[in-house]
C-alpha cells in the first residue's frame, strides 16, 4: 500500500510485468512469446506494459486491433507486432502496412484487401491465416480453409503478400481435461498441413493463450499467446501450477470519510444491508462508473487499516460504503479495493470471484475517472 493516497488511482507495477514475462519466456520455450497487449494492455496501460513486455524479453506483441498496433508503433516499438480484429471494408490495412505491422485475414475477402492494399503500397503484406478450430467465434471455418489457403498462395505468387503464421484460438484451456483442447490441436496441425501442401507459409504456428502456455504444454507450438498471466493474474483458478506469477496492478483511494451507523440503520441504495450492530462505516469514492463493478455489492472486501473490510450495500456510481467494525481512521486513509495480495489485501482474483466473473473483466474495466501511475519503469 502506498502511504500518502490522495486521489484514486491504479498503480500498475511494470517490474512485475518483466517479472512474470521473464518467466513466461522460459516456460513456453523452446516456443516463442507474444505479450497480448490489447484493450490498453488489459487495462495496464499499452504503451508501457508494451515496454516492459520487451524488456522481460516478448519476441511478439499482438493487439486487436490495427489502430491499437498504430499506438504501439507510435510510441516506439519496432518489433513484431500482429493484429487480428479490424473492420470489415479494410479501410486501414494501408496504415497496417506503413506501419509493418503483421495483419490476420479471416477470409478471402479480407486476403483480397489486404493483397490490394499492398498493390497500392507496392509492398509485400506480412499476413497470417486464422483458422476457426473449434471456438466459433473468428478465423476460417475448416471448409473455407482450402480456398483461403489457394488465394494466399495465388497472392504471393503475385508478391502481395508473405504467409508469417498459421493460427487459432482455443475455447477451453483453462479446464485441464477437457476434450476441446486436443480437438483444436489437431485440426490447427490439419490445416498447417494444408498450407504446407499448397507451398504457403505456414510460418508461425500459434494456438496457446495464457492457460494454453501454462495447462497445456503440446499446444505451444512455435508461439504463445500469452495476455492474462502477463500481468500476473492466473487464467485457470485451481488449476495453473504455481510458476510465481506477480499482479502488477493495484487500485487504491483515499477513504473520504469514516463516521458510526447505529445497529438498525440502512447503508446505501435500497437499503440491502441494515447495520445488526453499532458500527461504523466509511465512504470510498469510487464506483461503477470507475469500473468498480455494481455486483460488488455486499460481496467484496478491500483493505483498509491493516484490515479487510467487507463492502456493505450497494456500491453506487460513484463510492461506495465499507464495514469500519468500529474503526474511524482518518479522511485520507489509503483503502486498497485488490492489489497483488502480499499485504493481506484482495486480489483482482478475489474480487472476480465476490463479483461472479473473471479477472480479465476485473481488470480491463477499471478506469472511468481513476488516474493511472506506472512504477518500477527501467532506467
Ligand atoms: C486471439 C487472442 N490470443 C491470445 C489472447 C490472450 O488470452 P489470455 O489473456 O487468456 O492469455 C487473446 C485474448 O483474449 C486473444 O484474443
Amino acid at each position: 500500500m502506498e502511504p500518502g493516497v490522495t486521489a484514486a488511482e491504479i498503480v500498475v507495477d511494470l517490474e512485475a510485468v518483466r517479472h512474470n514475462v521473464r518467466l513466461l519466456r522460459e516456460l513456453v520455450a523452446p516456443a516463442a512469446l507474444m505479450v497480448v497487449v490489447k484493450a490498453d494492455g488489459y487495462g495496464h496501460g499499452a504503451v508501457p506494459v508494451a515496454r516492459a513486455a520487451r524488456q522481460g524479453g516478448a519476441d511478439w506483441l499482438g493487439a486487436a486491433t490495427i489502430a491499437e498496433g498504430l499506438e504501439l508503433r507510435a510510441a516506439g516499438d519496432t518489433g513484431p507486432i500482429l493484429t487480428w480484429l479490424d473492420l470489415p471494408g479494410g479501410e486501414r490495412y494501408a496504415e497496417a502496412l506503413a506501419a509493418d505491422l503483421d495483419v490476420t485475414a479471416y477470409s478471402e475477402r479480407e486476403l483480397a484487401l489486404v493483397a490490394a492494399a499492398a498493390a497500392e503500397a507496392g509492398r509485400v503484406a506480412r499476413v497470417q491465416l486464422k483458422v476457426d478450430t473449434g471456438l466459433s467465434r473468428g478465423g476460417c471455418v475448416r471448409e473455407d480453409w482450402p480456398g483461403l489457403v489457394a488465394a494466399a498462395r495465388a497472392a504471393q505468387d503475385a508478391g502481395r503478400v508473405e504467409v508469417t503464421g498459421v493460427w487459432s484460438h482455443l475455447a477451453c484451456a483453462d479446464e485441464p481435461a477437457h476434450p476441446a483442447t486436443e480437438v483444436q490441436r489437431e485440426r490447427l496441425a490439419d490445416a498447417v498441413a494444408q498450407a504446407d501442401a499448397a507451398g504457403v507459409g505456414p510460418g508461425l504456428r500459434h494456438l496457446a493463450n495464457s492457460a494454453g502456455a501454462l495447462l497445456w504444454p503440446d499446444v505451444r507450438l512455435d508461439l504463445a499467446r500469452v495476455g492474462l498471466a502477463s500481468y500476473g493474474l492466473d487464467p485457470a483458478p485451481g488449476h495453473t501450477p504455481a510458476v510465481g506469477l506477480v499482479p502488477a496492478m493495484t487500485v487504491q483511494a483515499p477513504l473520504v470519510l469514516a463516521k458510526r451507523v447505529a445497529a438498525g440503520e440502512g447503508v446505501s441504495y435500497g437499503h440491502t444491508w441494515v447495520a445488526d450492530r453499532d458500527t461504523t462505516v466509511g465512504l470510498v469514492p469510487v464506483g461503477y462508473a470507475d469500473g468498480v463493478p455494481r455486483h460488488a455489492s455486499g460481496r467484496a472486501e478491500v483493505w483498509v487499516a491493516g484490515r479487510r473490510r467487507p463492502i456493505r450495500g450497494r456500491v453506487c456510481m460513484d463510492q461506495f460504503v465499507v464495514d469500519l467494525d468500529g474503526d474511524l481512521p482518518d479522511p485520507g486513509e489509503p483503502v486498497v479495493l485488490f492489489g497483488p495480495g502480499t499485504r493481506g489485501e484482495p486480489t483482482a482474483q478475489e474480487w472476480a470471484e465476490a463479483c461472479g466473473t473473471i479477472s480479465y473483466e476485473i481488470v480491463s474495466r477499471i478506469g472511468g475517472r481513476l488516474g493511472r501511475r506506472h512504477v518500477g519503469e527501467e532506467d
